[in-house]
């Protein structure tokens, strides 16, 4: 809900358990007034009428206070935006006008000397308690020299004082994705950010920030922002001198999000969404998670089907007749989708060639994928390939027609990275050239699942020929963006998951338009308690595919674990297989298959169920419970069990004390008094256990 005060110069936004205020002076600064509990507009207009706004030497009254701090006038802090002309640098606002449709609330400015126009975006959904928020800069022309954006972050927020924040990120690498960490945040600024042309692996454009590091699990404020955009960016967090915090973030990194605008084109920056919640790190997740199901993720309320991938069982080695044989095996453990990962188009016998030549390998597959596609779908299951449209293996029929097609630096080496060179989607004839293989392929071959994957970072991002070749960064992301978007439309029957070498590419821009995404190429189970973790702090189960490989554990790290613990660790987001089939023997295979019905039966509970952290994976005990109406499921892992004690009692949370909860498997019936307060001893023992406990309201 938006409310406007009585001047028109004060605004409130209400979500479901929060409030966001900001008002306009009379000098037209934009001021943040209010991000915490709802509260009501006579409260909003009360602290408009008396901004808090100290006057001291040496220190701008404004920094930490405007809704979008600018380049120019008083202000010290990192400003969200930054222009300029061949003469003028930074801006001076006019209040244009301010309009509210639907639940959006637009407010816009003016700068005469640059004709510029600037609109902030404001949205806040009745059933939610995220604020969305974005921009959008226009040259209003009709003419006047081309403005230089040097920066165009996406909002900026402003947290109350308090006496000390702690921040908390999602750090990691390859295979080593999402791992949380938390620290004091010093005063001065703290800055997360990708300059790879992708999100990257090293941090989720996410960040958390508790007063005085005192939110707990379950209890406490949590102030937390995250950006939708899938190239390079960066969030920057400012603690100020005088103990306020700012935070600002968008698209680009340095000169990675240098853009230019003539006469009459605007820029509209990816949304930086930002939440209050007052649940401790746990209730900020499923208010993070319960806004993606219902506002981002496409089609959230259906149940993503268990996978099949055979990337690790066959790497580039594949053929018609091995993939039948794993295909066979997948259907009968109950598998739903079947996915062929790299190496089934033309030349692709290793990751040296093939990529930009998207038809299928005649050697391998001589009568092209449909033959496989009707026996995947004659199994009862959906038929899913592996593209990466982004790239060129400089041995393909695409570059050696094209070699002019990737950025590239005139005169400089042209950077490889596992053989393959960036396509330059910024340009429209690479754009149509890879519109045309996609829409081809889905439209030749009954696919209904494309994994599309990204497995380089930018190295020379240059563009001959073209005037102002910075924009290659954000043009890319756009192009990208515009390519699934017209794919979906055209084949809405089509699913897609993003990948990058594993985690490299999860952030809400493309969770917007993808259905799930790779996690990480660590399928370790044990690695992926820790990777799941943090994944969850953001992003809901729904959306997390996670697969069970063999053991020992052929990717990483040779570690050997059973079947059960394998299947209990996939099982906490969107379970997939990846083992060889062809080498599990007829009792894991049937195993196998009892996981697998066994996670049919829970899965709407983890997939979109409410989700929360029992205990953390440091080692020994640690624990997931996901709650939807009626039905909790606990999943729970023991690393390795210490001295032959006994691992401790297990609490559960979000159950009803009053109420009786029945075993699902035993029929035993627990208080759920007891299960909060005493909990439950896990009967988990030795290492690398595990155990699925399904619970249900009497
Ligand atoms: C990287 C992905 O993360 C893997 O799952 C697999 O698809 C390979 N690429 C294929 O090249």
């Amino acid at each position: 809900m938006i409310e406007t005060g009585r001047t028109g110069r004060t605004w409130l936004l209400t979500g479901e358990n929060s409030g966001y205020a900001l008002a306009l002076t009379e000098r037209d600064e934009l001021l943040h007034l209010h991000w915490g509990p709802r509260i009501t507009l006579a409260a909003a207009e009360s602290l408009a009428a008396a901004p808090d706004l100290p006057h001291r030497s040496f220190e701008s009254p404004l920094d930490g206070h405007e809704e979008y701090p600018v380049e120019g006038g008083p202000r010290f802090v990192r400003p969200a935006l930054s222009v300029r002309t061949p003469l003028v640098r930074g801006t001076e606002w006019a209040f244009r006008s301010a309009g509210t449709e639907g639940d959006e609330l637009r407010i816009g400015f003016t700068d005469a000397v640059h004709g510029l126009a600037l609109t902030l975006h404001y949205r806040m959904r009745d059933d939610s308690d995220v604020v969305e928020r974005w921009a959008t800069v226009a040259h209003a022309g009709p003419d006047g020299p081309p403005l230089e954006l040097l920066r165009a972050d996406a909002a900026a927020w402003s947290l109350p004082a308090r006496d000390g924040w702690r921040l908390s990120r999602l750090h990691g690498r390859w295979s080593a994705e999402t791992r949380i960490e938390r620290a004091e945040l010093l005063h001065g600024e703290s800055v997360i950010s990708s300059r790879r042309g992708h999100t990257g692996h090293q941090y989720l454009p996410w960040a958390a920030l508790d007063a005085d590091g005192a939110a707990t699990e379950e209890s406490g404020e949590v102030y937390g922002c995250a950006l939708g955009w899938s190239g390079s960016w960066r969030i920057s967090v400012q603690r100020l001198p005088d103990g306020l915090v700012q935070i600002t973030g968008g698209a680009g990194h340095d000169d990675s999000g240098l853009l230019r605008l003539a006469p009459g084109e605007s820029y509209t920056t990816p949304v930086f969404a930002g939440l209050w919640s007052e649940g401790g790190f746990g209730g900020a997740s499923r208010a993070w998670h319960s806004w993606q199901l219902a506002h981002v993720v496409p089609d959230a309320g259906s149940l993503r089907p268990v996978l099949y991938n055979s990337w690790e069982a066959t790497g580039f080695d594949i053929s018609l007749d091995q993939q039948r044989a794993l295909a066979r095996r997948a259907a009968a453990m109950g598998v739903e989708l079947f996915v062929v990962d790299d190496a089934w188009f033309a030349g692709r016998t290793s990751d040296r060639a093939g990529l930009g030549d998207w038809t299928p390998d005649r050697d391998r597959f001589p009568g092209g994928l449909k033959p496989l596609a009707d026996e995947v779908h004659g199994l009862g299951m959906r038929f899913g390939i592996w593209v990466e449209p982004e790239m060129v293996n400089p041995d393909s029929d695409l570059y050696r027609a094209h070699p002019d097609w990737v950025q590239h630096v005139p005169g400089r080496t042209r950077t490889e990275y596992r053989n393959q060179l960036v396509l330059n989607l910024a340009r429209p004839d690479v754009r149509a050239y890879l519109w045309d293989q996609l829409d081809t392929l889905l439209s030749g071959t009954p696919v209904d699942y494309v994994k599309w994957d990204f497995n380089r970072c930018f190295t020379d991002p240059g563009w001959p020929g073209e005037e102002y070749p910075q924009k290659i960064w954000t043009a890319h992301v756009q192009a990208l963006y515009a390519l699934i978007d017209r794919l979906r439309a055209a084949h809405p029957a089509v699913a897609f998951e993003s990948c990058s070498g594993g985690g490299g590419r999860i952030d809400l821009g493309i969770l917007s338009r993808t259905d799930q995404v790779w996690t990480s190429d660590n399928t370790d189970p044990l690695d992926r308690l820790a990777i799941h973790e943090g994944f969850g702090h953001l992003h809901p189960a729904r959306v997390m595919a996670a697969w069970v490989t063999d053991s020992p554990n052929r990717q990483l790290n040779g570690r050997v674990s059973s079947l059960r613990f394998r299947f209990v660790s996939a099982m906490a987001g969107v379970l997939g297989i990846g083992g060889n089939l062809t080498e599990w023997s007829e009792e894991e295979l049937a195993e196998a298959r009892d996981w697998v019905d066994l996670y049919k039966e829970i899965r709407p509970v983890v997939q979109h169920g409410a989700l929360y952290r029992l205990r953390a994976p440091r080692g020994g005990l640690s624990a997931v419970q996901y709650v939807l109406g009626e039905e909790t499921v606990v999943l729970m892992w023991l690393a390795a069990q210490r001295y032959g004690e006994r691992p401790p009692a297990l609490r559960l949370r979000g159950l009803d004390p009053a109420a009786a909860y029945t075993c699902r498997d035993t029929g035993a019936v627990h208080h759920g008094s007891v299960l909060l307060h005493q909990g439950l001893h896990t009967g988990l023992r030795g290492d690398l256990d595990a155990r699925v406990l399904r619970l249900g309201r009497r």
